[in-house]
């Protein structure tokens, strides 16, 4: 059998991760990166929204996968390398290994316990496929060269994740994506990116009725105050959830309901009431801007499939 590789690539300096979190807190607006959503009990939450009948992409992207197996699975090819970028539990990517004969899996996460924990598990199942994890904020940079052989590797994200990063810096994490494939002929990216739709079920989509999301996003606080050791009340601060059309993205905020002074390594920040802590853009794009987003990045043979709703958009580009 072959036990994973995990690859430990993180900050190797978590001060200066504690710094960046402390100087956004501090900043005007404040500022808390979305990577820090998912601790243990953020993964699980955000599991939890992926059911709500409120939330469509993830099952969306889903049906569009089953739907379109075949010609998704042929336009990737098999035997290529599979990197699976924000992997979480692998679950995505296990439904497509059977379909895709990859020669190596490459599990791409911040969130290290979640891809050791599936790795571990999946190890027995695909004796014959290569498992490496790497551990690492690749929202700041791809740096895989070390973790990819010479052959072809498919880049796969999907679940809309692209739509926390700004335009601008889509653009850059796509051309860094392209720069791995240009290299290897026969390479890819197999990418699920949520559409631009009416606002009252965008707006339902990130501000639920059970109020999971709310949890979600005030879990940040907690995960916050375990890093920092900082005294944030997360039942002090109101879950805002909203798109803004015009920008073409949804804003998650978390606002103060009443005067909060929070305590935080070296500084003490107060909020006045009213005053809101931005957790997340999530960015929606029209399938021919993202389109051509791909082909501005260097990206070719651009090819689109969604559901009959035109909800969600799935790309596969050389
Ligand atoms: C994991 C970034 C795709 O933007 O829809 C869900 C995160 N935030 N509900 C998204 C999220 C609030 C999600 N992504």
């Amino acid at each position: 059998m072959n036990p994973p590789r995990i690859v430990e690539r993180l900050t190797p300096d978590p001060d200066a991760e504690r710094r960046a979190l402390v100087a956004g807190l501090v900043a005007t607006p404040a500022a808390i990166p979305p990577k820090y959503f998912y601790d243990a009990v953020g993964c699980a939450l955000y599991g939890a929204i992926c059911e709500l009948p409120e939330y469509y992409p993830t099952r969306t992207e889903r049906a569009i996968f089953r739907e379109h197996r075949d010609a998704i699975a042929q336009a990737v090819g098999r035997g290529r390398q599979f990197v699976d970028l924000g992997a979480g539990d692998c679950c995505k990517a296990l439904a497509w290994l059977p379909y895709l004969a990859p020669t190596r899996y490459v599990a791409v996460d911040f969130a290290a316990d979640a891809i050791r924990g599936a790795l571990a598990k999946m190890a027995p199942e695909f004796p014959d496929v290569e498992l490496t994890g790497v551990v690492t904020d690749f929202t700041r940079g791809l740096d895989l060269d070390a973790d990819l052989g010479p052959g072809p590797a498919t880049f796969f994200y999907p679940g809309s994740s692209i739509g926390n990063f700004t335009p601008a810096d889509a653009r850059e994490f796509l051309r860094a994506i392209r720069r791995h494939c240009a290299p290897r002929p026969g390479s890819g990216l197999l990418v699920g990116v949520d559409t631009k739709k009416d606002k009252a079920r965008l707006d339902a989509a990130y501000d639920d009725a059970a109020g999971v999301t709310a949890a979600f996003n005030r879990n940040v606080l907690h995960h916050v105050n375990r890093l920092l050791g900082s005294d944030f009340r997360p039942e002090a601060y109101a879950h805002r959830g909203c798109y803004d059309e015009a920008a073409g993205r949804i804003e998650m905020h978390l606002e103060a309901t009443s005067p909060q002074t929070v305590r935080l390594p070296g500084a003490t920040r107060t909020f006045a009431a009213g005053e809101r802590i931005h957790t997340e853009n999530s960015y929606k794009y029209a399938p021919r801007e993202f389109a051509a987003m791909l082909s501005e990045a260097g990206f070719a043979d651009v090819r689109c499939w969604q559901d009959p709703a035109g909800d969600f958009a799935v790309f596969h580009a050389k």
